[in-house]
C-alpha cells in the first residue's frame, strides 16, 4: 500500500467534489482554516473510539441522528436545543430497552456537504450546478448562488464551532439530566394518540428512577444522572475542508480530523481506489462506512482492509442503508463475510436513505412504516446470524416538520407542503423520532432476552 499523507487523496479519482472557479481563493481559505483552532480534540476522539469498541462487543448501543444537511438559514439555538433534546429522550428509551449505555452522536456541527445524483439542475431550460449543501453553494436557483464559493467553508466552520459550544453546554449542564429527560418523555406520552403503547416502558423507567432516588442517587448528587457525553459527526465529503482541519497530535504523532469526532464515507464515494477512502484511512477518528444494496462482500472486506488494517475494535462502523426490501437479501452475506474474516465491525442501521421516494405532489419523502420495517429486519437478520445489531442512524429534527409521512399524528402526502424545511432529504419530526425510539426499545428488549436464553 502506498504511503498516506494528509493530501494523498488529491492524486486519486474524486467523485462529488465541487469545481471551484477561483482556485486562488480556495487555497487562501484552506490556509485560513488550517490556522483555526480544532473543533474537537484527540482525547475525545479516542474516547468515542473506545465506546464504539464497547458497542462492537455488544456492550453499548449507538444512536446517531440529526439533519440530513445543516443549513445557514436554519441555524438557531432553538433548533440545536430541540434536536439535542429529542436525541436525549430517544436515548433514555433505548437505554432502557437495550439495558446498556447508549452512545449519542449528532449529525450536527459540520454536516453541510451533500452528494448528489446529478451534477446540474435544469429549470425552464436553464442549466446550473446542482445545490451541494451550504458549505459549497446556495440553494437559490441563480448562477451566482449556485457557483461554489470557498468562503462558505469559513461560515460553516464558525457555525460548527458555535453549535458545538452549545452542545457541550447542554451536555454538561441541565439539558442532559435523566430526570428532566424522563419528564419530557412523560409529556410526550401523555399527549400521544398512541400513549397506551408506551406507558408500560415509561412506568418502569419511573419506578427505576424512584428506586434510585430512594437509594440516595439523584441529579443533585450524581454526575452520571446529570451529565452526558454527546459526540459530533458528518460525512467526510468536502475533502479540502477536512484536510484543513486535520491535525497531528503532538503526543502520539497520529493524525486526527478535528472537524468532528466521527466521520463517515457516503455510499456514493466509497470506491476502493477513490480519494475519500484514501483520506479517511489515515486518520485516527472512528469511521462510518455507508453500505447500500450494491456493496458486495468482497468489496466490503477490501474496504475494511484499507480503513481498519489493524482490525482495531471501535474503528469501523458499517452503516447499512439498503432499504426495507433489500435487508433480508443483502445483509446476511455481508455479516457472514465479516465473521469469516474475523473483522471487528460495529453494525448500525440507517433506515432512511434506502426508503426515499417521490410523492405524487413532487416532494421527496419517506414512510415511517418502511423506516421501522427496515430497522426490524436489520435486527432480525442479526438475530439469525448470531451477530450484534449495534445501533441506529436517523435523519431527524426536533422541529414539528412535515417531511416524512406516517406516525401516530399522521402526516399524509397532502401535509408535506405545510412545513417542509429540509435542505436535502426528508427528516423525521420530533414525534415520529420518539415513536420510533420507543418501538425500537421494545425490539431491543426482545433481542436481549433471546440472547440471554
Ligand atoms: C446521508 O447520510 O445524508 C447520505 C447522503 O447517505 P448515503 O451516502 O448513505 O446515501
Ligand atoms: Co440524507
Amino acid at each position: 500500500m502506498t504511503s498516506w499523507n494528509v493530501d494523498s487523496w488529491r492524486s486519486m479519482p474524486l467523485l462529488q467534489l465541487p469545481e471551484y472557479p477561483d482556485q486562488e481563493k480556495l487555497t487562501q481559505v484552506e490556509n485560513r482554516l488550517a490556522a483555526m483552532p480544532p473543533l474537537v480534540f484527540a482525547g475525545e476522539v479516542n474516547e468515542l473510539k473506545s465506546r464504539f469498541a464497547d458497542a462492537t462487543a455488544g456492550k453499548a448501543f449507538l444512536l446517531q441522528g440529526g439533519d440530513c444537511a445543516e443549513s445557514f438559514l436554519e441555524f438557531s439555538a432553538v433548533n440545536i436545543r430541540d434536536t439535542f433534546k429529542v436525541m436525549m429522550q430517544m436515548a433514555v428509551a433505548l437505554t432502557f430497552g437495550a439495558a446498556c449505555p447508549v452512545i449519542k452522536v449528532g449529525r450536527m456541527a459540520g454536516q453541510f456537504a451533500k452528494p448528489r445524483s446529478s451534477g446540474t439542475e435544469t429549470v425552464d431550460g436553464v442549466e446550473l450546478p446542482i445545490y451541494r449543501g451550504d458549505i459549497i453553494n446556495g440553494m437559490e436557483f441563480s448562477a451566482q448562488s449556485r457557483t461554489p464559493d470557498p468562503e462558505r467553508m469559513l461560515q460553516a466552520y464558525h457555525q460548527a464551532a458555535s453549535t458545538l459550544n452549545l452542545i457541550r453546554a447542554f451536555a454538561q449542564g441541565g439539558l442532559a439530566s435523566l430526570e428532566q429527560v424522563h419528564a419530557w418523555n412523560l409529556d410526550f406520552i401523555s399527549s400521544s394518540p398512541q400513549s397506551e403503547q408506551y406507558t408500560n416502558l415509561a412506568d418502569r423507567i419511573d419506578e427505576t428512577l424512584g428506586f434510585m432516588r430512594a437509594c440516595g442517587i439523584s441529579a443533585e448528587n450524581a454526575s452520571t444522572i446529570r451529565e452526558t457525553s454527546f459526540y459530533t459527526s458528518h460525512e467526510a465529503l468536502l475533502l479540502p475542508y477536512e484536510q484543513a482541519l486535520t491535525r497531528r497530535d503532538s503526543l502520539s504523532g497520529n493524525w486526527y480530523d478535528c472537524s468532528a469526532h466521527m466521520l463517515w464515507v457516503g455510499d456514493r464515494t466509497r470506491q476502493v481506489d477513490g480519494g475519500h477512502v484514501e483520506y479517511v484511512r489515515g486518520i485516527q477518528n472512528p469511521i462510518g462506512l455507508k453500505a447500500g444494496p450494491t456493496l458486495n462482500p468482497d468489496e466490503l472486506i477490501q474496504l475494511i482492509d484499507l480503513i481498519n488494517p489493524e482490525n482495531e475494535p471501535g474503528k469501523l462502523n458499517v452503516i447499512v442503508r439498503m432499504g426495507a426490501d433489500n435487508v433480508e437479501k443483502g445483509l446476511p452475506a455481508l455479516l457472514q463475510a465479516v465473521e469469516r474474516e474475523g473483522r471487528h465491525v460495529l453494525w448500525s442501521c440507517d433506515p432512511m436513505h434506502g426508503n426515499t421516494y417521490k410523492a405524487s405532489n413532487g416532494y421527496k419523502t419517506r414512510e415511517v412504516s418502511s423506516i421501522l420495517a427496515e430497522v426490524e429486519q436489520f435486527f432480525a437478520v442479526h438475530q439469525a446470524e448470531g451477530t450484534y445489531a449495534g445501533g441506529v442512524h436517523f435523519e431527524m429534527t426536533g422541529q414539528n416538520v412535515t417531511e416524512c409521512v406516517g406516525g401516530a399524528r399522521t402526516v399524509t402526502e397532502d401535509h408535506l407542503g405545510n412545513r417542509y424545511h429540509t435542505h436535502c432529504d426528508p427528516r423525521l419530526n420530533a414525534d415520529q423520532a420518539l415513536e420510533l425510539a420507543f418501538m425500537i426499545a421494545e425490539t431491543l428488549k426482545k433481542c436481549r432476552k433471546l440472547r440471554a436464553s
